[in-house]
């Protein structure tokens, strides 16, 4: 049986880590689809793909040998034979990704491979800013999940060590939200998602509460 548990949310609102927690204490698969764009940006980057031609990046994605794991207790990413587990989170990627992200024959590719992901998965815990919409709309459990920006700011400050100058943070959480949503617009709950907001919440309730949604 299917059992999907969807959750969108701006950045740094602790999707990734609340997913992942949940999915681990649910025993239910995992994925980050963010971590899909990102390995596709990683793959535009190194195969020299001029980010401003949309149809040179529909190409390049289209073409993506791309693998990720469904262990939320190993997560795995590779695009041929390069394991960019660790280089999809740099800087530069965060930066750029959403070039490809915009672009809408890349999503469309992304977003075939996600559902087949989640099909294959059947028990899912699935997160990404269109899931709950377009991805996963008939997702058993759909949430947004939320936090102020004063919190998200915070969080993904102390997630980087907290050694980068404020503004270039700023600009990388705040503005990519902004370049975002000419995509996605996830700051808005669409009709049947439930609103999480964990802005006062530690990291465990805000994982209780969204486990707890999810009737087993
Ligand atoms: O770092 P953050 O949690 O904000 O984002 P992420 O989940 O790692 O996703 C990185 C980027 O991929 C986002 O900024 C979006 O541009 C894009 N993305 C998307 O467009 N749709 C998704 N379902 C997931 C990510």
């Amino acid at each position: 049986d299917r059992l999907v548990v969807a959750v969108d949310g701006p950045s740094g609102s602790g999707k990734s880590s609340v997913c992942r927690a949940a999915a681990a204490a649910l025993g239910a698969a995992y994925l980050d689809t963010g971590a899909m764009y990102r390995a596709a940006t990683w793959y535009c980057l190194r195969e020299e793909v001029d980010l401003g031609d949309p149809e040179a990046v529909a190409v390049a994605v289209a073409e993506l040998p791309l693998t990720i794991s469904t262990n939320p207790d190993h997560q795995v990413v590779t695009v041929g034979e390069a394991d960019v587990t660790a280089a999809i989170r740099e800087a530069t990627i965060s930066e750029k990704v959403s070039q490809v992200a915009t672009n809408p024959e890349a999503r469309a590719v992304l977003i075939a491979a996600q559902r087949r992901i989640i099909d294959r998965a059947g028990f899912i815990v699935a997160e990404g800013r269109d899931i709950t919409t377009v991805v996963a709309p008939d997702a058993q459990v759909r949430v947004l999940l939320t936090a102020s920006a004063e919190a998200r700011l915070k969080r993904r400050g102390a997630q980087l060590g907290g050694t980068q100058d404020p503004e270039a943070l700023r600009r990388q959480v705040l503005d990519r939200d902004t370049k975002d949503s000419a995509a996605s617009n996830f700051t808005e709950a669409a009709d049947g998602v439930a609103v999480l907001d964990s802005s006062d919440l530690s990291f465990e309730e805000t994982v209780e509460s969204l486990t707890s949604r999810v009737l087993l």
